[in-house]
């Protein structure tokens, strides 16, 4: 998930996100690899811990709060969050096994969809079920920010971006907006 509507250019974005050490690289609305529901990992290995550091680095170049494996083309679940100065998690083939009936409605962007802002009803509080880095299982409680980013990064692991959440006239508005990044170095 993106922050809050920073008045970032999709330039700075792409250039940022397609650096030529960084071997991984944004994928962008309306490639159909963010519309595949992805497979769960089965190996918690060196290679899937390297994968995670560059995705960090990436969320963090491009100035998100959260990133799934598919945004850079890896159908596998999991996704890292992270938000203002706490550290990053890490989530492995996540499960929600609860959801508050209260729900609330907040700006959503996607660095995947970029400049594309919306607001999204979610719960807001759950609690989730992962394995981290390490193979490690952990059971978490969250609210506020932290909830909605671990709904809307689980999402990308179905298939389901935040647009999905509006109705069609509004999405076709905002759509009529967004503009593909384009490949900095290819
Ligand atoms: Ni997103």
């Amino acid at each position: 998930m993106e922050k809050e509507n920073t008045n970032q250019t999709s330039n700075i974005s792409s250039a940022l996100a397609s650096g030529p050490d960084s071997g991984i690289d944004l994928v962008y609305y309306p490639d159909e690899v963010l519309r595949q529901h992805a497979a769960a990992v089965k190996d918690m290995d060196d290679s899937l811990r390297t994968t995670i550091e560059r995705m960090v680095g990436l969320m963090r170049q491009a100035r998100g709060i959260g990133l799934a494996a598919p945004q850079v083309g890896i159908l596998e679940r999991f996704f890292v969050v992270q938000i203002d100065s706490e550290p990053a998690q890490v989530f492995i083939n996540p499960s929600i096994v609860g959801t508050s009936h209260e729900t609330g409605m907040y700006e959503e962007g996607c660095l995947s969809i970029p400049g594309l802002y919306a607001d999204v009803k979610r719960p807001t509080e759950i609690q989730v079920q992962a394995w981290n880095q390490n193979g490690r299982p952990f059971t978490l409680n969250a609210d506020g920010m932290l909830a909605r980013v671990i709904l809307h990064e689980l999402d990308h692991l179905n298939g389901v971006l935040f647009l999905d959440y509006l109705s069609e006239r509004k999405r076709e508005k905002l759509l009529q907006k967004y503009r593909k990044p384009q490949d900095s170095q290819q």
